[in-house]
């Protein structure tokens, strides 16, 4: 064999579906996450046999398949139930963040686009008039602990008599704070998602490869030194970035195997824990974030004011609030003090994705 045959030509590639890298892919299968599809599914069914469906707390890290699995139960219910009697609107409250503009997504997304000139309660009775003519409605809210008011809950929860609700969050003490009334109107399962085992992460990705890379291309040890980061992060998301981009260097360096060397080159490439932030926090926690960084150990009064200095806008209430978000997802700690004639106050510790690790 010569050494040229060991060689990529330049017209030749190692991926032979690269969409199965992208962040929004769905796959057909989702190994580990059977028990959980299930759970989804049956939610749902009832609505089908025109009986209410039931509401679900969907809940785990980042990064751990909570979106793909609930997408992937809407998709297969779509193609093999008469999806027409039961529309499924899955919204994102981290884009969509607001009573108003959640309602208005629905009801586009249930066909009805003219929603600009209408107000809440409108856009709510329009929605109403499209399901008199359906058996019910499946309303999935990712992200739900990122939207800024739960008014949409309470009123949807109130007025649509047949649905399944899916409540999908990364927050672990989300909810705790709802409205009384909103939550003994929802009293959602608890739907369970626990981290993967290294095992299990492996496992994920070899599947993964199939999907967007062409037979044997990948060496064992490569796909094995991929999931051991994946696992240390906890987060699949950030195997399937390194497998695209091991697979980059491999081929810009005319391989035919993407070898562990081109695995170790991405994990030093690629910064895993920009990757974790950037899917896991919106823009004005990690604007918070990275000021309790540099503030690490300040109260909360001085803090807040290096925030206006550095050009945040909020209220002290609402960086508050970003800062007790930040503190229930274990990024900081926020120590209680006693400070002179202020009274009570607390002190910031900043912890980061860093120390998480170890
Ligand atoms: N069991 C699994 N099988 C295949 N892919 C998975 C699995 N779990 C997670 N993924 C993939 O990992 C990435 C992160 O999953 P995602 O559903 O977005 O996480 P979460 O919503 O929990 O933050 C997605 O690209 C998803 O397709
Ligand atoms: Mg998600």
């Amino acid at each position: 064999m010569s050494i040229a045959s060991d060689m990529l030509k330049s017209s030749e590639t190692l991926f032979s579906n690269s969409d199965a890298l992208d962040p929004d892919f769905v796959p057909k299968l989702l190994p580990h996450r059977e028990g959980q599809q299930q759970y989804i599914a049956l939610a749902i069914k009832p609505l089908f046999l025109d009986r209410n469906g039931k509401n679900l707390l969907i809940r785990g890290a980042s990064g751990i398949g909570k979106t793909a699995a609930t997408k992937r139960v809407l998709y297969d219910l779509e193609e093999a139930e008469e999806s027409d009697k039961v529309p499924q609107v899955f919204v994102n409250c981290w884009t969509q963040d607001t009573t108003f503009k959640i309602l208005c997504n629905v009801a586009n997304k249930l066909g009805f686009k003219f929603t600009h000139n209408m107000n809440t309660s409108e856009v709510l009775e329009k929605i109403k008039e499209i399901l008199k003519k359906k058996n019910g409605i499946v309303l999935a809210f990712d992200e739900v602990d990122k939207a800024e008011d739960y008014d949409f809950l309470y009123l949807l929860s109130e007025e649509i008599s047949k649905k399944a609700i899916l409540l999908i969050t990364n927050d672990f003490s989300w909810g705790d704070d709802l409205d009384p009334r909103v939550k003994s109107r929802l009293l959602p399962e608890l739907v369970d998602f626990p981290e993967y085992s290294l095992a299990e992460t492996e496992n994920i990705l070899l599947e993964r490869v199939k999907y967007a890379f062409y037979q044997n291309v990948w060496e064992n040890d490569a796909v094995k030194r991929i999931a051991e980061q994946s696992f240390k992060f906890k987060d699949i998301r950030i195997g399937i970035v390194l497998l695209k981009v091991a697979g980059e260097l491999a081929e810009n360096a005319a391989s035919k195997k993407v070898k562990l060397e081109h695995a170790e080159k991405a994990i030093t490439k690629t910064d895993a824990i920009k990757i974790k932030a950037s899917t896991d926090l919106t823009d004005e926690e990690r604007l918070v974030l990275d000021l309790c960084k540099i503030h690490t150990g300040k109260i909360f009064g001085a803090f807040y004011e290096e925030y206006q200095r550095s050009g945040g806008k909020k209220s002290d209430r609402t960086v508050k609030r970003n800062l007790d978000r930040l503190e229930n997802r274990k990024l900081i700690k926020q120590e209680p003090v006693t400070e002179g004639l202020q009274g009570r106050s607390s002190k910031i510790i900043y912890i980061g994705f860093e120390k998480k690790l170890s």
